[in-house]
């Protein structure tokens, strides 16, 4: 199959990169010019542990090419893939559909032959219908259907999700278009990974659907975290306790800072949204936007209070500022609401984070970068473990104490625990729910 990829980012470059694996022949489109500069030169230009290996493989097997030429890519696809981005619309909490409706108008104008127009995006439901209507409004007799296709891959993990998929969800409206994404899926259905064809609209609901729940368990958990440090309960059992029930499971019942990222923050808002539009109130989502936003600034008052009331004149050296390890994506993270509070509060603030700097240093003004954990407890005066790297995960708590002017740990991943931190000479500890 011959594939174009428009949108070279997270999404459709690990999607393009794993497509090229199983055999086919794709050209990742992108409108930035540096980044298809960057990935002529063999460059990656996000962190996304493999990326590298499997993109370098299938570019030298002559499967995989990028370019800034989006005619040139559609011209003669089978399939031609939108994932671009749909971040929330300024002021009304809409994903802004203006860079997949942007892409559409393109694809239209480059068109040749049967083809299908595919959307990875993440987008609200009617999308593909408009989509459609974009495209037959610009070119009548073009030979086209359009198929939603969501993406569920996790940063981080993204290849590997890519590749053993839970599930593929294909919306079509025609045999024609679901023949074309079975052929594209075939290396899938042949290891009987299931593929979950439906209508359009169903496709797009799934996706808003599985986020907005998965969102709903971060956040449900995160509450009963702060019952239980109300009530004496310890969250890390009671997460435990509860996931070992089959019909729960132990995925995202992890209490924390609260979630960030490049697609819960804006799906929850789209699709209050939609249901505002449609007048059915997503009263549970609305609640969770609502949780997630004080559980942020909660993390403030905690590191305040550890901290004697105030950071005034304090050093405090932040561990991570990724929406979570193994990304270097900034989007919506939760140390966007808390480092910038920090600083407010007339905090000296240091960060170290393996991969985040480059995409986070613009974000966050007014922080001295440094690379290292243990030099950058030096004299400070709180340490904040917030984004659970692996290199955070097994510190040596007395050396980091040692070098402290005040030994203090605002633990928001859990990872430690109140009595190691004691045993290594830590005088203040706080996590989250426990
Ligand atoms: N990031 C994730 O983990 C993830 C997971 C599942 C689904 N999604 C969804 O996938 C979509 C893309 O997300 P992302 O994180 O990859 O976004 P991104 O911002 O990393 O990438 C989007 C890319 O599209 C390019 N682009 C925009 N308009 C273009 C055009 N007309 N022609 C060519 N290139 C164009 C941009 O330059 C950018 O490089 C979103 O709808 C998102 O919700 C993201």
């Amino acid at each position: 199959m011959k594939i174009a990829m428009i949108g070279t980012g997270y999404v459709g470059l690990v999607s393009g990169v794993c497509f090229s694996d199983f055999g086919h022949d794709v050209i990742c489109v992108d409108k930035d010019p540096g980044k298809i500069e960057r990935l002529n030169r063999g460059e990656v230009p996000i962190y996304e542990p493999g990326l590298d290996v499997l993109m370098a493989k299938n570019v030298a097997a002559g499967r995989l090419s990028f370019t800034g030429d989006l005619a040139a890519a559609v011209d003669g696809a089978d399939a031609v893939f939108i994932a671009v981005g749909t971040p929330t619309r300024r002021g009304d909490g809409h994903a802004d559909l203006s860079y997949v409706m942007a892409a559409a108008e393109e694809i239209a104008a480059a068109l040749t032959g049967y083809t299908v127009v595919v959307t990875k995006s993440t987008v609200p439901v009617g999308t593909n219908r408009q989509v459609r209507q974009v495209i037959r409004k610009a070119r009548p007799e073009a030979e086209f259907d359009v198929a939603s296709n969501p993406e569920f891959l996790r940063e981080g993990a993204a290849i590997d999700d890519f590749m053993r998929p839970d599930r593929v969800v294909v919306g079509v409206s025609s045999e024609r278009a679901k023949d074309v994404m079975g052929e594209i899926y075939r290396p899938l259905f042949l290891r009987e990974f299931p593929i979950l064809y439906t209508d359009l609209e169903t496709a797009e609901m799934i996706k808003y659907a599985a986020n907005a729940f998965l969102a709903t368990k971060i956040t449900f958990i995160n509450e009963i975290a702060r019952l239980c440090e109300k009530v004496g309960a310890d969250v890390k059992e009671v997460a435990r306790g509860m996931g070992l029930d089959g019909r729960i499971g132990n995925k995202f019942l992890h209490a924390g800072p609260g979630y960030g990222g490049s697609c819960f923050p804006k799906d929850t808002q789209a699709l209050a949204r939609m249901g505002q539009d449609h007048a059915v109130p997503m009263q549970i989502t609305e609640t969770v936007i609502k949780v997630n936003d004080e559980v942020k600034r909660r993390m403030i008052d905690k590191i305040v209070d550890l901290c004697g009331g105030s950071v005034n004149g304090k050093t405090i050296t932040v561990l991570g500022v990724t929406f979570k390890p193994n990304t270097d994506d900034m989007r919506d993270a939760p140390s966007l609401t808390i480092v910038p509070a920090l600083i407010g509060a007339g905090a000296k603030v240091r960060v170290v984070d393996p991969q985040g700097m480059r995409e986070a240093q613009h974000m966050l003004p007014g922080v001295n970068w440094m690379d290292d954990a243990y030099k950058a407890a030096q004299k400070s005066d709180c340490v904040v473990l917030l984004t659970e790297w692996n290199e955070f995960r097994a510190l040596d708590l007395k050396k980091l104490a040692k070098k402290m002017t005040t030994a203090r740990m605002a633990d928001l991943r859990n990872i430690y625990s109140a009595k190691d931190a004691k045993k290594a000479g830590f005088e203040g500890y706080v996590s989250v729910g426990r």
